[in-house]
């Protein structure tokens, strides 16, 4: 059954924090995976599993930096892994199957935002490579042993979806480069990705959920001109943070490991978060909630396909949704 987009009234909000969402909560013997879980909220909801008991993958492409943001933390590892580069995301695959462990959860939370125009691969637009296709490659990949785990998949999306639905025309930006719609775009792939996922993989046992989990200053904004984020009203002259709705990092974590652990979402999937609730609809263009063209099934599908063909993999080809 299908998860309506509505509040549940989950008792937690914005300034919940990943520890609040996880009190009572035992990971002991989950294996989770975490990409980008070595800055940021990746890191947050790192420190977090691994103090409820969660053993944590760390896939990273700078492996060294990864070691240092994580050494101390018991029960994490580190593996490398470049998001841009399908090679990559393929020997961290196999490397992670050939263990034989089973993946409780799984968090994208890696990404890029922003960034000047770049190509990887044949000539892909790179936030719609690394943020999308190299988790949804990922995840195919790694299905098996997500499957056997029965768990959970968690698409970190953002507001930014707003800012752009799927371009099925041009969706390389071949027409003119734009650093905010091709983050909006591959942001709304999150999203349909994880509508997508569940319903081929929810008879399997296994749920997705999509997110946005608040505005957080992190190394995120790193391809931002400071005199952008002063005139956005995100930070003043001296660089601190101007915007009283800004959360802290360990706010920032919480939606996504309430997405991935909590009780409350037992039986749900499919649909997209923000401040540890389900997120309600979009009411307008700009305000809070999810647009519709995130959460379409017929776009979700589409997007399927288009990512099966240009990646090569797709553990579900043969499966029809009901
Ligand atoms: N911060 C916010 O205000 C905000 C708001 C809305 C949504 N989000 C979403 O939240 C998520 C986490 O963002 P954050 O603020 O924690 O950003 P962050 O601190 O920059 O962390 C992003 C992580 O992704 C990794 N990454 C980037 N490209 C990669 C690649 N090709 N292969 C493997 N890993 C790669 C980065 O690795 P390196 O350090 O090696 O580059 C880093 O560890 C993102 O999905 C973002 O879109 C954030």
């Amino acid at each position: 059954m299908t998860t309506p987009q509505h509040k549940i009234g989950s008792g937690f909000g914005a300034r919940s924090t990943a520890d609040d969402v996880l009190r009572g909560i035992d990971l002991s013997g989950k294996l989770a995976i975490v990409t980008g879980g070595y800055s940021g909220l990746g890191l947050e909801t790192t420190r977090a599993l691994a103090r409820a008991g969660a053993r944590v993958v760390v896939p990273a492409r700078r492996r060294e930096s990864a070691e240092q943001a994580v050494g101390g933390i018991d029960g994490v590892e580190v593996d490398d892994l470049d998001l841009a580069d399908l090679e990559s995301v393929r020997r961290f695959a196999e490397g992670f199957l050939e263990t034989g462990r089973d993946i409780d959860i799984v968090i994208n939370s890696a990404a890029i935002m922003a960034c000047p125009e770049t190509r990887v691969g044949p000539g892909w637009e790179a936030q719609f490579a690394t943020n999308h296709l190299g988790h949804y490659a990922l995840v195919n990949r790694l299905w098996p042993a997500i499957a056997r785990g029965r768990g959970r998949v968690v698409s970190v999306s953002s507001v930014g979806h707003r800012n752009s639905a799927i371009r099925w025309d041009d969706p390389w930006f071949e027409r003119g480069y734009d650093k905010w719609q091709a983050y909006g775009q591959a942001k709304t792939a999150n999203v349909l990705f994880a509508v997508r996922l569940d319903a081929l993989a929810r008879d399997a046992g296994v749920r997705a959920f999509a997110l946005h989990p608040g505005g957080i200053l992190t190394p995120l904004q790193r391809h931002l001109p400071k005199e952008e984020m002063v005139a956005a009203g995100w930070i003043d002259e001296a660089g601190n943070a101007l915007n009283p709705s800004f959360k802290t990092p360990e706010q920032g974590a919480a939606t996504q490991v309430w997405a991935a652990t909590s009780p409350q979402l037992a039986g749900m999937g499919g649909v997209y978060c923000e401040d540890c609730d389900i997120a309600e609809p979009a009411a307008d263009p700009v305000g809070p909630g999810v647009r519709d063209y995130a959460i379409d099934p017929e776009q979700a599908a589409r997007l399927w396909t288009l990512s099966a063909e240009l990646t090569g993999v797709d553990a579900f080809a043969s499966k029809e949704v009901r």
